[in-house]
């Protein structure tokens, strides 16, 4: 007897963002270059290495740290110990280094300590006894722009303790190659520049990856291979990004059992499309600061109701103004104001360009590149009035 199935989905966790895939199709070379940089620090005969990740968003970056996390783990014991941070949740040098020190010793350190001695216990601890720190810094491009010096003290431990030698070993993963040029000679002469370039998949590489994925996810005779192909071919539309491509296929997979049919069908994925705007993650939005969702929200609202392409800074700053006075919170000036902005341009969330060439009174043009306005509008105003709440 045939059973009767509830979902097309074996697990539907499988396609979930923060599962980890074993097999990690057409990026093996990638992860195997960065074994081949670290292998030294692992087997002893270099202290510390630099390394840098380049690529754009949804071409495995962080997959493939993870699975370097996890083999130094195994393979070098508790002799180096890997620590990922998410620059984009950790924001602060304070957080991590605080993360840094919680990561290799269960020693609390007690408040009242400067960032300095908290660093510097870091690098103790690791002298002490005998181990090495391989630090993962994930979408840390901000850090360039706006921490330069601790850029600095990371990639020169020896100079904060000159008795100790360094043990911190540093991977980047960033966007942009544009990050050396920003750096000051001295920090740049310490750091050393091996980049590994993540490319964007093409589409028969995208392809792969959803064969894979999707075997892990569906049961076999629940999705068709033409379904594959259409969110391959939909995310190519997208920069070939895979997390789009999967994020495509999991909501095909809800629509199919919402609707209580059997297969998943190229047309879900179309319907799953309509639903799902690009590269676009809520979680991304909760690591805000709630200024920036204050001025997010603001350029959003601008564009929503004026249906411009784009605001101007001066537009964007008196709605961001008043909205500080609607959500009962204190505006940061204007100085900060404009670092916010770069940092929501860094992380792709808003576009930045000057105004016409030639023109005068140049001005900086805002614009939110593949952002539906009125989706932001909705969950940045949920989030930030969570926020508050949780303030008062
Ligand atoms: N080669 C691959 N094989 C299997 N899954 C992949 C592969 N590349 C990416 N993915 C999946 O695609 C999604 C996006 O990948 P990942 O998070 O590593 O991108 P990223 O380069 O870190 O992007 P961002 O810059 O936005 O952080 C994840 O769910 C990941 O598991
Ligand atoms: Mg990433």
């Amino acid at each position: 007897m045939m059973t009767v199935r509830k979902s097309v989905f074996k697990d539907p966790n499988k396609l979930s963002l923060s599962y980890i895939p074993q097999r990690i199709p057409h990026r093996e070379t990638k992860l195997q270059q960065l074994k081949d940089y670290f292998d030294g620090v692992l087997n002893g005969e270099i202290n510390y290495e630099h390394v840098f990740i380049i690529g754009n968003s949804g071409t495995g970056k962080t997959l493939v740290a993870r699975h370097l996390e996890r083999y130094v783990r195994d393979k070098a014991g508790n002799k180096v110990i890997p620590i990922y941070v998410n620059c984009r949740l950790e924001r602060s040098p304070g957080n991590i280094i605080r993360k840094m020190i919680n990561s290799v010793t269960m020693n609390t350190v007690s408040r009242g300590y400067s960032l300095e001695e908290i660093y510097n216990a870091f690098l103790r601890h690791l002298s002490d006894g005998d181990i090495k720190a391989l630090l993962i810094l994930d979408d840390s491009d901000h850090l360039f722009d706006n921490h330069k010096d601790f850029i600095y003290k990371l990639s020169r431990a020896e100079e904060a303790s000159p008795e100790f030698m360094s043990r911190l070993s540093l991977l980047f993963i960033v966007h942009r190659d544009d990050i050396f040029s920003k750096l000051d000679p001295w920090t740049s002469a310490g750091l050393h520049k091996n980049v590994v370039y993540f490319e964007d998949y093409t589409y028969n590489e995208l392809l792969d990856i959803l064969v894979i994925r999707s075997q892990e996810a569906f049961y076999e005779e629940s999705i068709l291979f033409e379904t594959l192909q259409v969110a391959a071919d939909t995310a190519t539309a997208y920069n070939f990004n895979a997390r789009y491509a999967i994020e495509l296929l999991y909501k095909a997979g809800l629509i199919a059992d919402r609707r209580r049919e059997k297969i998943v069908k190229p047309e879900h994925v179309r319907l799953a499309r309509n639903e799902t705007p690009p590269s676009f993650s809520l979680e991304e939005l909760k690591g805000l600061q709630l200024h920036e969702k204050i001025l997010l929200y603001s350029i959003a609202e601008l564009l929503s109701s004026s249906g411009r392409s784009f605001v101007t800074t001066g537009e964007v700053e008196k709605r961001y103004r008043e909205n500080a006075v609607y959500f009962h919170v204190k505006p940061v000036g204007h100085t900060w104001l404009w670092k916010m902005i770069n940092v929501l341009s860094t992380f792709g969330l808003i576009s930045k360009r000057r105004s016409g060439a030639g023109q005068r009174g140049k001005t900086t043009l805002i614009g939110l590149p593949s952002f539906p306005a009125n989706l932001l509008i909705k969950s940045l105003l949920e989030m930030i009035r969570d926020e508050r709440r949780a303030e008062v």
